[in-house]
């Protein structure tokens, strides 16, 4: 027998004695259509709530209001700083779009790190930080004599009543810097910039990375009324019927909801369907007992679930000799990268056996089967998961306009969906299949949220304009 040969039988072989055995484990991460259909349903009831004024206040998808009330029409001009704290990265850009002859949009991004010790210190000594950054941005462009708008993509979740504020609810994802939920950012970005007294700049939006990312998408789109995140964390928004936001004076139009549906299931909906290993995430997470959606969802967290999976199975003997190594006591160890690359066709299984080699982990052959086939499980929940969601979203979208069919397009980022080799697939079917009355175009943004930023500032500037003639 040649090689392939030999490894497709020994593949066979495998698959039908641990792989079966393995599969009773993993049968608490499958979900059938059933159920998917029913969390579609338990999520139109969360969004329901949220929108709700007598709900709101303890509904748990906070279905935040963001004062963007339109989709950018071409019209927007100008030079602005973006901002994005709270994504993979830490962010400054300076967007120049402008109108010769047609619109076009100039971008500088430069990538600052932030060490885990700001994001879990002070808020002061975050903030200080971002201005001591915008400092340099400045300082190396010239721009420091120029009072330059900025649009501010802070990636958590804000209650706003305007455009230029957002009080953090509370913070996910990595951060935890103290004495900053409950506060404008807005007011702390400028203390510290004050502080600094070397430069001035003027906050004029407060934006959701998905609300950057959908603007981003609109520009090349019009149909684009839909921003989906997922990356370290996972997110929605849409426009909503300015009707149907119980939470804002008014009836006409539309407006830009930021649906924080990472806290979906926080309220115990999503219970039934939680396993074990997502509790042990949740439990061991900054953040206990919230986001529960997001937990299983995005790739701060499925690196995680996977890595509590190993552990287990080692423990019943079914993996590693049933050896806990020092690396898998690691927390984070899978990062999206790896589960990406463990799960992509191309590699042939030694190549799989050799990333795990090189996390650490001691792998025969057939360990490397089981994790390939325990990130696969994961995986696929996540994006089945997220499909339910964003189902719940386009069919509100279509009821909301009394249409029989709907023609819409979602504007994605984030680092799980761009790198991982199948969770598009399996979330655009899941949504097919879930929403079958509505096509759905997903359009991937290629500049992350900054450009999106830049164009909700230019409309903010705008207005301003007009209030203060
Ligand atoms: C935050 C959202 C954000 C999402 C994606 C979540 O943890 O609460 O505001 O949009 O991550 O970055």
């Amino acid at each position: 027998m040649i090689a392939a040969q030999l490894l497709a039988y020994y593949f066979t072989e495998l698959k039908d004695d641990q792989v079966k055995k393995i599969d009773k484990y993993l049968y608490s991460m499958r979900l059938s259509d059933e159920t998917l259909l029913d969390i579609m349903t338990r999520f139109r009831q969360e969004m329901q709530n949220g929108l709700s004024r007598d709900f709101n206040p303890t509904a748990t998808v906070k279905m935040l209001p963001t004062f963007v009330r339109s989709i950018p029409d071409g019209s927007e001009k100008g030079d602005f700083i973006a901002l994005d704290l709270g994504g993979s990265y830490f962010r400054i850009l300076r967007v120049k779009v402008s109108h010769e002859k047609r619109q076009t949009v100039q971008m500088e991004t430069e990538i600052y790190d932030t060490p885990e010790d700001y994001m879990h210190g002070s808020g002061t000594r975050l903030f200080d930080h971002v201005a001591e950054c915008l400092g340099d941005f400045m300082e190396k462009r010239e721009i420091k004599d120029k009072k330059l708008p900025v649009g501010f993509t802070f990636s958590f979740p804000c209650r706003q009543s305007k455009l230029d504020e957002g009080y953090l609810i509370t913070w996910t994802k990595r951060f935890k810097a103290s004495g900053v939920e409950g506060a404008d950012v807005v007011q702390l970005l400028n203390k510290a910039i004050r502080k600094r007294g070397e430069f001035d700049l003027d906050i004029v939006a407060v934006v959701n990375d998905t609300v950057g990312t959908m603007m981003t998408c609109a520009y090349e789109d019009p149909n684009c009324e839909i921003g989906l995140i997922v990356g370290t964390g996972s997110n929605a928004c849409y426009m909503e019927e300015m009707r149907n936001i119980e939470m804002v004076e008014g009836d006409q139009g539309r407006m830009c909801v930021n649906m924080e549906w990472g806290a979906f299931g926080d309220n115990g909906c999503l219970d039934d369907i939680r396993t074990i290993y997502d509790k042990a995430v949740d439990d061991f997470s900054l953040n206990s007992g919230k986001q529960r959606y997001e937990k299983m969802i995005s790739g701060m967290y499925l690196g995680e679930i996977v890595r509590n999976i190993l552990i287990d199975f080692t423990k019943r003997g079914f993996l590693f000799r049933g050896q806990i190594s020092e690396a898998l006591k690691t927390r984070s160890i899978f990062e999206t990268k790896f589960l990406s690359q463990i799960e992509s066709d191309r590699l042939a299984l030694l190549q799989v056996r050799t990333i795990l080699q090189q996390l650490g982990l001691d792998s025969t052959c057939d360990d490397s089967i089981i994790v390939k086939t325990v990130c696969g499980a994961v995986s696929r929940r996540a994006a089945q998961l997220c499909g339910a969601g964003m189902a719940a979203v386009v069919d509100k979208i279509r009821e909301n306009r009394g249409l029989e069919h709907l023609d819409i397009t979602v504007g994605v980022d984030g680092t799980l969906y761009k790198l991982h080799p199948h969770f598009s697939k399996v979330m655009h079917q899941t949504v097919k299949d879930l929403a079958p009355k509505c096509d759905v175009t997903f359009l991937l943004s290629e500049d992350g949220s900054g450009k999106g930023a830049a164009l909700i500032t230019a409309v903010g500037c705008r207005l301003r304009d007009a209030e203060h003639n």
